[in-house]
This record gives C-alpha cells, structure tokens and sequence, in this order.
C-alpha cells in the first residue's frame, strides 16, 4: 500500500517568523489528531529557512525539502546552492523540474539530468516534477511529452535508484489558475505515468512508485482529486500557505 504523500511547496514565500510559526503550528496539530502514522506530510519552505526547520521537526514525521538544487558541487555560481551545502544541514528531500524553474531559469531536460545525477550522488529524495503546456495539451502532445520528459532524465538512471522519485504530476496550465485538471484527464495521466515506469522498471517498482497530482489544488477540491485512482496525493502551491486550508487538506 502507497502512503498518501502531501507536500507544501511554498516557493517564493513565507519570512522567518511565517515558517517556523506555521511549522510549530503544524506539528501541534499532527499530534493532537495524531495523523503521524496515515500520511507522509513534506514542508518545502525557502534556502534561508531550511536549518530552523530542520530543526524543527526533527523527532517528529514531518520532513522538509529544498526547492532545488545546483548540479555542480561548488565553484563561482552566484546566488546558487548546492547539494553538499544543503546535506550538511541534514536535508534529504528536494523538489526537481518544477515548471517555474524551467521557464524562468531555462532548465531543460538536460539540466534536470545533471540535477538529478547530483541529486542521487548525495543520496537525496527527489520530488521530481513533470507537465505539459496548455498548447500540448490542446495538440494533443501530452502524453509524448511526458515520456520524453521522463526518458531524458529519471529513464537514463537504473532500477536501484528509482525508490529515491517521488513523481508530482503538475500541468502546466493548471498551476496558479484555479482551474484543476478534470478527474478523468488525472486519471488517465496517472495511469499512463504508472505504465511507463511499469513498461521501463517491472511491475513491483510501478506498483510503488509514489505519482502525485499538482496544480490549483485547495481545500475544497483536494478529497475529490485524492480519490482518483493512481493519485498518491498532491504538491500544493497557494494553499498551502495558510495553515487552515493546508489542515483541511492534510485531512482530505
Ligand atoms: P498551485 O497549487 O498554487 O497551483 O501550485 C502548484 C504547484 O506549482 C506546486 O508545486
């Protein structure tokens, strides 16, 4: 059985005082509803906020990830982190691929080898993130352009390291618009997503393969999206920024 997994990807928001607030707030209700032991729940806040939540939460469930990550171990790249750096401050998780870091930091699939690559060497989990636009959508492409998302990174690596992917399926035209993807469109791209790894992996790493859906997800409409089959829960943007509606969700 595949745990539901909810991830808070708060992007470029949240101070100091919002992060470890909502934080300490978060895990005071995790175990009051003593909700541990259902669901795998990931906090993603900005670089100069992973060390305190990090130490936040330590001895508790909840986990926090980066939002991304360097594929170069050091050197003159300013503004940029690496993967040793966020090692050692005990980061395990990073998210990989979004669809924002691709249009305004031009990440390309070959970009997201390397990442990735970087990623497996220190031995991190990675939420890696895939979609199509709108256009492909309308075109028809969608399906082909997730498989070649997938063929020109996580697909060059070996079955060994496949337990490490987390995969968050996110349409591009459905992020930050309100408008979700219909249940059936989730449906068939799950399934699709998951015959993939199955035709590329075998069965047994298809079948635990965690898929997620991502995209204008909110306390309303998370229960219906998380009973559509082959979801394994969602990476959330806007609401997850307010506690309420990220309890509500969490409880979806
Ligand atoms: P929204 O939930 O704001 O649409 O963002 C989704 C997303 O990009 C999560 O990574």
């Amino acid at each position: 059985m595949r745990k539901k997994i909810i991830i808070a990807n708060w992007k470029m928001n949240h101070d100091f005082y919002e992060t470890t607030s909502f934080i300490r707030n978060l895990l005071k209700f995790i175990f009051e509803r003593k909700i541990y032991h259902k669901k795998k729940i990931i906090i993603s806040p900005s670089f100069p906020f992973l060390h305190i939540s990090n130490q936040i939460i330590q001895g508790t469930t909840l986990n926090i990830a980066a939002q991304n990550i360097h594929y170069m171990d050091n050197g003159s790249y300013t503004g940029e982190v690496s993967a040793s750096m966020l090692k050692s401050i005990g980061i395990q998780k990073i998210i990989l691929g979004h669809s924002e870091r691709k249009k305004y930091f031009i990440e390309t699939n070959d970009i997201l080898f390397k990442k990735i690559q970087k990623g497996l060497q220190y031995n991190f989990d990675i939420i890696f993130c895939i979609g199509e636009t709108l256009i492909e959508r309308e075109t028809k492409k969608h399906f082909l352009i997730i498989k070649k998302q997938l063929e020109e990174t996580i697909f060059k690596f070996s079955l060994k390291y496949i337990h490490h992917f987390i995969i968050a399926y996110e349409p591009i035209w459905a992020i930050g618009t309100g408008n979700t993807a219909y249940p059936e469109e989730i449906k068939k791209m799950h399934e699709y997503i998951r015959f993939l790894f199955k035709k590329k992996y075998g069965e047994n790493i298809s079948n635990n393969i965690s898929i997620l859906y991502g995209g204008s997800i909110n306390d309303i409409n998370a229960k219906n999206i998380f009973s559509i089959n082959n979801v394994d829960g969602g990476l959330i943007g806007n609401a997850s920024l307010k506690i309420e509606k990220f309890l509500t969700i969490i409880q979806s």
